[in-house]
């Protein structure tokens, strides 16, 4: 597929940025990057980030536009920039741009153009189009995009139900991308090459007319894959390698986990940092900050560990990503442009705050 890329200005913000201790977190593959600690600022107008990740390889984060439908790639050490745009995505209101998820070992960008009106509506209004965008960071080229159509047609007819909002992406082992939708859980496998086939779902959980959000965030350790459902407030794992996951799953509640009545839980990217060799996740919750989860027997039970409260800046947590060494979780503005976050808002500065301390903190206890 074809790509447009715009050079943008250069915003150079290195005041903001720190020398920390050398990269030890990544042994290979991307030791090379300067390290960056301390907050940051991302200046860019109506970026209203969602989702962003750190191509470790090549030294670069991508930060997702939710509104403009577009990436912007930035050189956090150099200040440089560039604005990355998909024909027929950016700049139609139709997609929202989610979720940004890298692999370090196929160096894929994976991006989540989904249908904006699923998310807007709550639930209600579930008729639009989704497309999967797979960006290759080495070669700097959209390697193949993929509307699911077929498959919400599919799943319409399999179970009667209308699924929608396509939100986040896992990889497994061998570079298969899982994409699951939030309205009505399901996921979707992409081979390596496009091809798409419906992989798992479960009915979804219809409340007087509304389609209830079970997962919003999904990861994988190996092949693995998490998330949490918000409707139950439990696990969810399924190994992708199971000879029928429809049957092969488990739903398990986290150990310790803070009573339901307290705080509803909802991992709008749930996240296993490198760091941690796939043991802690971080679930940001679009809301009180970054629960902090942990497992030793690859997803078969999980702890609740606590919570890293959100930066008092007005914003929602809705993604966390280690940038070097460094823990960050992002601040979202939903309500900048009214009260039902489909009208994009005229905010430039948008603040990354780095957490690291505070979940080492938490993570001491299971060394
Ligand atoms: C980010 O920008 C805000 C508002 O302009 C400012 O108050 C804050 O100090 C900046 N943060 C950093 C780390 O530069
Ligand atoms: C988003 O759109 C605004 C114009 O509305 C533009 O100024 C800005 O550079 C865009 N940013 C990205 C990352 O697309
Ligand atoms: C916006 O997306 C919709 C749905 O894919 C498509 O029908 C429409 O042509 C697109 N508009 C533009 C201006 O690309
Ligand atoms: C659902 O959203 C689509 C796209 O914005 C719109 O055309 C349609 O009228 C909406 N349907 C309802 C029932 O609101
Ligand atoms: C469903 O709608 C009815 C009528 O508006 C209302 O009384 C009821 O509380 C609603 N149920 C739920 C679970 O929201
Ligand atoms: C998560 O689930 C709770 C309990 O069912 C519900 O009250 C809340 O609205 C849900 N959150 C989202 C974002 O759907």
């Amino acid at each position: 597929m074809h790509l447009n890329t715009a050079i943008a200005t250069l915003f150079v913000s290195f005041n903001v940025l720190s020398l920390a201790s050398p990269t030890e977190y990544y042994p290979s593959g991307g030791s090379g990057c300067p390290p960056i600690s301390g907050d940051f600022n991302v200046s860019n107008f109506r970026l209203y980030p969602e989702g962003f990740d750190y191509d470790s390889v090549h030294c670069k984060a991508y930060f997702g536009s939710l509104y403009n439908g577009t990436v912007l790639k930035k050189d956090l050490t150099t200040g440089e920039e560039e604005i990355l745009t998909f024909p027929g995505i950016s700049g139609n209101d139709t997609y929202h741009l989610s979720t940004v998820q890298y692999n370090r070992k196929t160096g894929v960008m994976y991006l989540s153009a989904n249908n904006g009106i699923a998310f807007v509506s709550n639930g209600v209004n579930l008729t639009g189009p989704n497309t999967f965008i797979k960006y290759d960071t080495s070669i700097d080229r959209v390697v193949f995009t993929a509307d699911m159509g077929s498959i919400l047609a599919e799943l319409k007819a399999r179970t009667g139900s209308i699924y929608n909002g396509y939100q986040d992406i896992a990889e497994d082992v061998a570079g298969n991308a899982y994409y699951m939708t939030t309205f009505g859980p399901s996921i979707t496998k992409i081979t390596p090459e496009g091809t798409l086939s419906l992989f798992f779902y479960l009915p979804p959980v219809i409340i007087n007319g509304t389609t209830q959000a079970n997962w919003a965030g999904i990861f994988s350790v190996g092949n693995v894959l998490v998330s949490l459902d918000n409707v139950s407030g439990k696990m969810f794992r399924l190994d992708t390698t199971a000879k029928d996951p429809f049957k092969d799953y488990s739903i398990y509640p986290l150990a310790d986990s803070p009573p339901r009545s307290d705080v509803k839980i909802i991992c709008d990217r749930i996240y296993p940092p490198p760091m941690f060799g796939g043991k802690i996740a971080l679930c940001s919750n679009d809301g009180t900050g970054t629960y902090v989860f942990y497992s030793n027997d690859v997803w078969k039970s999980a702890k609740y560990l606590g919570l890293v409260a959100s930066p008092n800046d007005g914003g929602v947590p809705t993604a966390a990503c280690q940038i070097t060494n460094s823990l960050y979780t992002n601040s979202e503005y939903f309500l900048d442009g009214g009260p039902t976050f489909d009208q994009v808002g005229s905010r430039t500065v948008f603040p990354f705050t780095d957490i690291t301390q505070e979940v080492l903190k938490l993570t001491r206890s299971v060394g």
